[in-house]
């Protein structure tokens, strides 16, 4: 997987992403952008990681063909290959590991590979921040979630202090935050990040992510994967901290666009930790335009039976096709997963266990998108135009959901509730009862989406400056 050695004034990124799916996919996606723009990279993963890469995509060797001045290198994340806790909910475990001992093999890489500037995943906090002051050269945090997540993050001190945090239990959920610059009596407290609540469902700690999203100030400078038609006035409050801020998304979008004059037959990328059932697509072939409600929770979301059960009969009460992404590790119990295979095929719907989503969703028959709001999901429907129901898990995906319904008016969301009834109506108010009202959002959202990142646009426009500081300040 080694490269040429490289040329000496040009200058060489090292990526290192939080080794999580949607994590991996965005920050892939800027490493391709960057290695297109003659820059050397060298993309970090976690030995686990870069395992599962070489397993579920069989084109990674094409991957680096495609681009000489790629390399991927790993770096262990200290747990055995028994005990490991995986990239889903305790993903918390391999990022304390990686900040607690992961500092003297990053200054290996950085030596050896003669590294000029790096780009961390801003989840890492102060990881790389010592590092890159030591060698002098530059430090740019990358944070995969919206822009609105990540200010509520930066705001949760505020809230702490003017007592609208914490949540005082169920019947406080409804209540409206207000200390939020920019995005004012938008949130609820049932809006917030998953990990505000009392009774969490996640393992993360509200102190943690308050502090690592404030190590960010002290990067040179900060990326983010949205627009400035999308999140204009969030973007604005995040400036006031973050001087330089590159907004340079949708970066699958720019990157299909990008390829698509240069590398025409493969421009959807692939980095996938499951093995991906292309059966769907000449399924989908054969369904009737905008007919079809695609479901899919991410790569993590865990589901109960009951949610399972009450999620499909939503589905089959609503009469409308659908395709439904049901990871191999998501239903437990034995035999639940094929009595939904067998009840569905009679349905006309289909179950599959991972699927090119990027193509998936720019599919003619694809009506909806029935979604757990992940940042990657959220933007990969916007760029192509599709209504969203959202059913969020955790984390940044409560802001995301309450944005896509309230704010850009994409569809509607289910937030706390789990209910076949729910499920039906709304399948049935985005697809049918509303659907020229979701649609026309949808479109105008995915024009501006495409406008961004064509040249002139502002993602457009911000890639080019972000490639011209890499180059200016690389020793
Ligand atoms: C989580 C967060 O919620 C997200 O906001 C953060 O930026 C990263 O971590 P995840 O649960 O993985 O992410 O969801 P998402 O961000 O939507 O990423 C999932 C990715 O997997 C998407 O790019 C999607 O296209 C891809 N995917 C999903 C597939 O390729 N096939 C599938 O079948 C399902």
């Amino acid at each position: 997987m080694e490269t040429q050695p490289k040329e000496k004034s040009s200058p060489h990124v090292l990526i290192f992403p939080c080794p999580a799916q949607g994590h991996v996919n965005s920050m892939l996606k800027l490493a391709e952008l960057l290695a297109i723009q003659n820059i050397y990279i060298t993309f970090l993963n976690t030995k686990y990681i870069h395992n599962r890469l070489i397993q579920f995509n069989d084109d990674i060797q094409a991957l680096l063909e495609c681009y000489p001045k790629l390399q991927f290198k790993t770096i262990s994340d200290f747990h055995s290959e028994e005990k490991h806790p995986g990239f889903g909910e305790r993903i918390g475990d391999v990022i304390t590991s990686l900040s607690l001992y992961g500092k003297p093999l990053l200054k290996d890489i950085i030596v050896s590979e003669k590294i000029s500037c790096i780009i961390l995943d801003g989840i890492f906090g102060d990881l790389a921040t010592d590092l890159a002051a030591e060698f002098g050269i530059q430090l740019i945090h990358f944070r995969t979630i919206s822009s609105c997540c990540f200010w509520a993050y930066f705001c949760v001190p505020k809230l702490l202090e003017c007592n609208e945090l914490p949540i005082r239990g169920d019947e406080d959920m409804d209540r409206i935050i207000t200390n939020i610059p920019g995005m004012e009596n938008i949130l609820r407290c049932r809006d917030l990040p998953s990990f505000c609540r009392e009774n969490k469902k996640d393992h993360i700690r509200l102190d943690d992510v308050a502090l690592r999203t404030k190590q960010s100030l002290k990067a040179n400078a900060f990326i983010l994967n949205t627009f400035e038609d999308l999140e204009a006035s969030v973007l604005s409050q995040i400036r006031i901290h973050f001087p330089k801020l590159y907004t340079i998304g949708p970066l699958h979008h720019l990157l299909n666009t990008t390829k698509k004059s240069s590398f025409p037959s493969s421009f959807f990328s692939k980095s996938n930790f499951f093995k991906v059932d292309r059966t769907c697509m000449a399924w989908l072939d054969s369904q009737p335009l905008k007919s079809v409600i695609y479901v899919s929770f991410g790569s993590t979301t865990p589901m109960k039976r009951e949610e399972i059960i009450e999620i499909w009969h939503g589905l089959l009460n609503s009469k409308k096709q659908f395709l439904w992404v049901i990871r191999p590790n998501m239903v437990q119990e034995k035999g639940l997963l094929s009595e939904l295979e067998e009840g569905t095929r009679k349905e006309k719907g289909l179950i599959v266990g991972w699927v090119p989503q990027e193509e998936v969703l720019s599919h003619k028959a694809i009506g909806a998108f029935l979604t757990h709001n992940g940042w990657n999901s959220t933007l990969e429907s916007v760029v192509c135009g599709v209504p969203m129901i959202c059913w969020p898990y955790f984390a940044d995906q409560q802001i995301n959901s309450r944005f896509v319904s309230d704010v850009w008016k994409l569809g509607l969301d289910m937030k706390d509730v789990c209910d076949r009834k729910v499920v039906e109506n709304m399948v049935n108010d985005v697809m049918v009862n509303r659907k020229e009202e979701f649609v026309r959002s949808a479109m105008d959202i995915a024009k501006l989406a495409s406008k961004s990142v064509s040249p002139g646009g502002s993602s457009y426009n911000n890639f080019q400056d972000l490639i011209q500081y890499i180059r200016s300040t690389s020793p």
